[in-house]
């Protein structure tokens, strides 16, 4: 039996947050995955952030392109250059082809330096990575709720960062209100606190909601006054597919604004994890641009390099422009589709999801079935979910959500007839979920003394009875 006192503090003590629902899903799912012949009744994993949606055009293009493998006749010229040591810049063609990328995502309106790019294996090592660069043990980052529960993981477990919550509400659609950042801010440094940045990610995993103009300016000049980092994880950025919620990247406002902000603090993470749908290849990135970030980035960017082979391969499929537009608006229309076949299957038998607009799941409002607006409610309501309806979807508490109800839904890794027997499941099962009370409490926003007369008067926010969505359902029906 190994001794855990053997080992070092850092490697077993619990701070890599992995403890949490979101992880124990997936367990379930590993134990008994679905599958539609061998295993009809198996779990299906809704709870993994996969973009599988655009295989078909990646895998026709290495078709097409042999030579870009140095493991083809086609490509072995170039075997012995690639497979020898290369220095932590990253191969020229690969840092300018991803600098590029990043522009084309962005339409053009943000220009992107190749020697700012410091390599990482994935957004998971390069959110650790900036975390080590910015802030010492004890210091913190600001980040709203709810927020992807690998930062906990990534920002927090190896660097000894703490990471505080700014708390988002759904009476304001889950949006960042700088009041409420100050707050935190403020709260941080009665605790003698020093707070060293604020870190947003823009589409939001869970929410799919993009950051807008008039948010990303009032963080530009928070942490331009409070001299605090602005790190921005726009690992989601070209998953953007309603028009009317266009992606806007920090690199956009800085140019549009030259001079405005104090730019040096500002820092982008990214990955060809969910763009391209290629996370195996552990593709990650920092943009910064400050110098020394840079420069001591790109030192430790020696423990978790980029293969070369692999930036050999992505450098000539990103450099093939006409490939990559086509790519990207074929990608947003795959995942639109199929973001619009989950969201109205739902709202089919009365449930409701925020409308983000971007990333690779949606946000479902499962408070109506809650007995009381409490995490315990939703975990039994949660455990119901992935054991009975054999559904992994993950709790919004595991992403910090203080609003009890709340279940991330992911979209993007299965194919249409396991998202058509997911729905089919979920329809089935419904009305056993119906609260034992008559009249359900309705979260925390609402509390329940209130009648639902008061409740209609709410405006934009109010939850009304649905009775038409499923002559069972026991939801009611919430507008976003
Ligand atoms: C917001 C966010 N950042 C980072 C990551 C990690 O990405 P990667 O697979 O590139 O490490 C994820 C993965 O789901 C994510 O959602």
């Amino acid at each position: 039996m190994c001794n855990p006192h053997l080992l070092s503090n850092v490697a077993t003590n619990d701070a890599h947050g992995e403890n949490s629902p979101y992880f124990d899903g997936w367990k379930a799912y590993d134990d008994n995955p679905y599958h539609p012949i061998n295993k009809p009744h198996g779990v299906i994993q809704m709870g993994l952030a996969e973009n599988q949606l655009c295989f078909d055009l990646i895998e026709d293009w290495m078709r097409r392109n042999p030579q870009a493998s140095i493991c083809t006749s086609q490509g072995l010229s170039n075997f012995k250059e690639i497979a020898l040591y290369q220095d932590y810049h990253g191969l020229p063609s690969f840092t300018k082809a991803v600098a590029e990328f990043m522009e084309q995502i962005r339409g053009g309106r943000a220009k992107f330096d190749p020697n700012r790019i410091v390599m990482s294996g994935g957004a998971t090592g390069a959110n650790e990575l900036i975390a080590f660069c910015l802030a010492d043990p004890g210091e913190a980052f600001l980040l709203p709720t709810p927020y992807y529960p690998g930062f906990d993981r990534d920002v927090k477990w190896r660097t000894g960062v703490e990471l505080i919550p700014v708390h988002c509400k759904y009476s304001n659609d889950f949006r960042l209100s700088i009041g409420d950042l100050e707050a935190a801010y403020n709260g941080a440094q009665e605790r003698n606190i020093k707070v060293k940045g604020v870190l947003v990610a823009s589409p939001s995993n869970p929410l799919g909601t993009v950051l807008d103009e008039a948010t990303l300016i009032e963080l530009l000049e928070f942490s331009t006054q409070k001299q605090v980092h602005l790190v921005c994880d726009e690992i989601y950025s070209a998953t953007v597919f309603f028009s009317d919620k266009r992606f806007i990247s920090v690199a956009e406002i800085l140019q549009k604004y030259p001079g405005r902000f104090d730019q040096t603090l500002v820092h982008i993470v990214y990955s060809l994890s969910k763009d391209l749908g290629l996370p195996g290849f552990r593709v990650g990135i920092i943009y910064s641009y400050n110098d020394i970030v840079v420069k001591s980035g790109r030192r430790m960017s020696s423990f978790g390099l980029v293969s070369t082979q692999t930036q050999h391969l992505l450098a000539c499929l990103l450099a093939d422009k006409v490939f990559v537009a086509k790519f990207l608006e074929e990608s947003r229309a795959r995942l639109k589709a199929r973001f619009t076949t989950l969201t109205k299957g739902l709202e089919r038998v009365g449930i409701h999801c925020l409308k983000g607009g971007g990333g690779l799941f949606c946000w479902m409002n499962l408070r109506p079935l809650l007995q009381e607006a409490t995490v315990e409610e939703e975990l039994r309501i949660w455990r119901r979910i992935v054991h009975e309806v054999r559904l992994n979807v993950s709790p919004g508490s595991s992403f910090h959500c203080t609003e009890p109800g709340w279940f991330r839904v992911c979209f993007a890794n299965m194919d249409e007839a396991t998202m058509a027997t997911a729905l089919h499941r979920i329809k089935s099962f419904l009305p056993t979920m119906a609260p034992r009370r008559r009249r359900p409490e309705i979260g925390l926003v609402l509390s329940a003394s209130r009648t639902m007369e008061e409740m209609k008067d709410q405006g934009k926010h109010m939850l009304d009875f649905h009775p038409l969505s499923s002559p069972h359902s026991p939801l009611l029906k919430a507008t976003s």
